[in-house]
């Protein structure tokens, strides 16, 4: 593991020295990520700066990725707000209240500063998030998942759920609109708003979310709702200059420590029996379990995946409805026949909606609904095979 005090040219596999390539990997951020002020900013100067840019060199494997240096910069700031470079960033100011200007010199002075501080964040942690606004997509899906089961409680549970803050989908206002309407599902009145653009075609209408009768979540590293370090990373890891995200994931967050959702510490595969057990005590006899995974199930080894379905298989014996609901990239979800498509440029991040379920014991047609934005920025529900 490098220190803070690398000096030297470190080559990587091909012969490229690894501090080359870092610089280049914040050039490259830099230039693709334009529309973020601050980012866009600090990253082009990164790229032509070996004091700051080696930082990165600490990183674990797989981890040495601009975003962590910057989730490392931001959680120092939102830690000490009488740093330099803090006054440059809207979620610690407030946003409209950053100075114009060169946030650089700021930005270099506490960076090398607080070098060993940083740099100790950099080699321990890696990028984790907890996107509120997928419950955008997530509504769409589950009101689709249960379409045909109506009337039943659902004991809901979440692969990779991070602080669990998804499982509050029905906690929160949903947005959907088009140039046509804008509907909604939710709480009409939650401080959390998510909203979301409709491309579909014809537009879609939001149905009314089923009833949640119990929720779960497992993840490697959950955060628990009391665990500020671990919320200060997660909101560290959000990019401060997308106007409302840091402010929806705190809101979030105090929705949350009210109906804390239940988080299980371990691995989505190993563990999904015990942690469907779980949401299904207290839900009542003959719930719907419903599963659902959002950029999560994409971390898991490919040959693991098939997996899940055995597990939910047995579940299913039981005589209960299950659903198993896919938010994830192109290609991720076992079981799922995409349309036949041109495949996705390289680069395309549009995620799947995807359905599988059970009904009385036996797996039935699965439902792929369409594509979003990774965020829930938009979703197209349009047929697939009709585009
Ligand atoms: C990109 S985050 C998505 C979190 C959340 N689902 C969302 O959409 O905001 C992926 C999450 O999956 C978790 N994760 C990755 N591999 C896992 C595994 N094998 N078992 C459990 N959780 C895992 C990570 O710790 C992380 O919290």
């Amino acid at each position: 593991m490098m220190s803070s005090g690398y000096d030297g040219v470190l080559e990587g596999p091909e012969g490229v020295p690894d501090l080359v390539r870092v610089r280049a990997m914040f050039d490259e951020f830099a230039s693709s990520h334009n529309h973020l002020t601050l980012y866009s900013a600090i990253c082009r100067e990164v790229a032509g700066d070996a004091d700051t840019a080696s930082l990165l060199l600490a990183a674990s494997p797989g981890q040495r990725r601009p975003v962590l240096w910057l989730a490392a910069l931001h959680d120092l700031v939102l830690r000490r707000p009488d740093v330099a470079a803090a006054r440059w960033y809207p979620s610690v100011v407030g946003q409209g209240r950053v100075p114009n200007g060169d946030p650089w010199p700021d930005v270099r002075q506490t960076v090398l500063e607080h070098r060993e501080e940083l740099t100790a964040a950099i080699a321990t942690h890696s990028t984790q998030t907890n996107e509120v606004n997928r419950v955008v997509y997530l509504a769409a899906a589950l009101s689709a998942a249960c379409a045909d089961v109506v009337g039943v409680g659902v004991a809901l549970v979440e692969m990779g759920a991070s602080a669990g803050l998804l499982l509050l989908l029905d906690h929160y206002r949903i947005e959907r609109w088009s140039a046509h309407r804008t509907t909604h599902v939710g709480d009409p009145d939650a401080p959390v708003v998510c909203v979301g653009q409709d491309r579909s075609d014809p537009p879609s209408m939001a149905t009314p979310l089923p009833r949640i009768v119990t929720r779960a979540g497992v993840d490697l590293h959950p955060v628990a709702v009391d665990d500020e370090a671990g919320l200060r990373w997660l909101e560290a890891c959000l990019w401060p200059d997308v106007p409302g995200r840091v402010e929806r994931f705190r809101a979030a967050i105090e929705m949350a420590r009210e109906c804390p959702p239940t988080l299980v510490r371990g691995d989505m595969v190993d563990d999904l029996a015990a942690v469907v057990a779980l949401a299904q005590q207290g839900a009542g006899p003959g719930s719907h379990v419903v599963v659902f995974s959002s950029w999560a199930l994409t971390y898991v080894a490919k040959e693991r995946r098939a997996r899940v379905a055995e597990v939910l298989d047995h579940v299913a014996a039981q005589g209960v409805p299950v659903s198993w609901v896919t938010a994830e990239p192109w290609g991720c979800m076992p079981g799922i026949p995409l349309p036949p498509l041109p495949l996705p440029a390289a680069g395309d991040d549009s995620t799947v909606l995807a359905v599988r379920r059970w009904r009385e014991g036996v797996e039935t047609e699965p439902l792929v609904l369409g594509t979003c934005h990774p965020h829930g920025l938009w979703i197209d529900l349009t047929d697939l095979t009709a585009r």
